[in-house]
């Protein structure tokens, strides 16, 4: 699949995350297999743009090309300038947020609130796309309120204004992550454009995948939640489309070093504090459903600094390792049943 002049390595997407796609996930999603990925979301308002927050997110420095840069605000002028400014930063793409349901990007009338204002919406298109000479793709939802899905609309107006790719979540903002995805309108969609469409929402197997491809005729996939603690399901989802078999899951062996060189690699980025800090929801989510992770976890969340935190994961990776447990889903599964009996 292309993105403007891009080929992707494939058709599976890292779904933009705020808290969690940063540069070493994304980077490590690429490793195990995934296409492409986009960055979390950073805000157009100038003001903002040196604060420690948006200077992480827009840290693009030795990332695998193509680099999505995604920016989320409600006036065209500001988001234009914004597009402008990530180019100069090192985007090669860049994607627009309109799908955010977050109460505190709402009410600023951003993110998945602009679907409200069809006007707006096409403003900020056509001014986006004006604005710099790289492909520029939207990430939207179904509509506002549910019963009012306009996604057929905008996305046509979308595909008008230049659009290179939609990526399309299958809810409205009421939906906010309730409900289940609704892929029927993604596959209308699909129909009616000649862009690449982008389908997300719940995938979380490699047999979702292929229904989701499958069902929506869509041109790619984009995997969010999914992919939280476990990197490789870019692997096992590209495994099973390119053959029809599952790869075995991961050892607990492998477990330890991805998520060791997970750890190294956010204590260089974000450094001795913050670093300590984030990483310890991937650490959780890496160790959801082991043996004694709960009780683990609740060690782990005590530790405040990295080269504690490193060898305490390292310590319960050796317990599992010297009791020879490997994961395997079942075992998950079991294990889970177990914790929470
Ligand atoms: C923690 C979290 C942060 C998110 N941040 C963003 C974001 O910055 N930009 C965006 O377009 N979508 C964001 N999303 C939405 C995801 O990109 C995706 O559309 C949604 O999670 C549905 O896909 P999934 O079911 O595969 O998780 C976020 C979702 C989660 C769970």
């Amino acid at each position: 699949m292309y993105i403007g002049p891009y080929q992707l390595s494939n058709n599976l997407i890292v779904a933009p995350m705020a808290g969690v796609t940063d540069r070493p996930f994304r980077t490590l999603c690429k490793y195990f297999g995934a296409g492409h990925a986009v960055s979390e979301m950073m805000t157009s308002d100038k003001t903002l743009r040196m604060s420690k927050k948006s200077l992480y997110r827009a840290n693009f420095d030795g990332e695998l090309a193509p680099i999505s840069a995604q920016i989320a605000g409600s006036d065209p002028h500001d988001l234009a300038e914004a597009a402008r400014y990530q180019v100069a930063n090192g985007a090669q793409i860049v994607d627009i947020n309109m799908g955010c349901p977050a109460k505190k990007v709402c009410n600023k009338l951003a993110g998945s609130a602009l679907l409200k204002n069809e006007d707006l919406v096409a403003r900020i298109l056509d001014a986006v796309v004006a604005a710099v000479d790289v492909p520029v793709t939207l990430k939207t939802r179904l509509g506002y309120l549910n019963g009012h899905e306009n996604i057929l609309r905008v996305a046509k107006r979308a595909e008008d204004a230049g659009i290179a790719a939609l990526a399309l979540h299958g809810r409205t903002r009421e939906d906010m992550y309730l409900n289940t995805a609704r892929y029927s309108l993604i596959k209308e969609v699909k129909e009616m454009l000649n862009i690449p469409v982008i389908a997300n929402g719940d995938i979380d197997s490699p047999e979702k995948a292929k229904y989701v491809l499958d069902y929506t005729g869509a041109d790619a996939i984009m995997i969010g939640r999914a992919a939280q603690g476990r990197p490789w399901i870019f692997r096992e989802i590209a495994h099973y489309l390119e053959t029809g078999e599952h790869l075995a899951a991961p050892s607990i062996a492998e477990v330890k070093d991805v998520l060791l060189g997970h750890l190294s690699e956010l204590y260089e980025f974000y450094g001795e504090y913050s670093g300590c800090r984030i990483s310890r929801k991937h650490i959780a989510w890496y160790t959801k459903g082991l043996r004694s992770s709960n009780e683990f976890r609740q060690n782990m969340y005590q530790v405040e600094n990295t080269a504690d935190q490193y060898k305490v994961v390292e310590n319960y990776f050796n317990g599992l390792l010297e009791h020879g447990h490997i994961m395997s889903d079942v075992q998950v599964d079991q294990v889970n049943l177990l914790e929470t009996k």
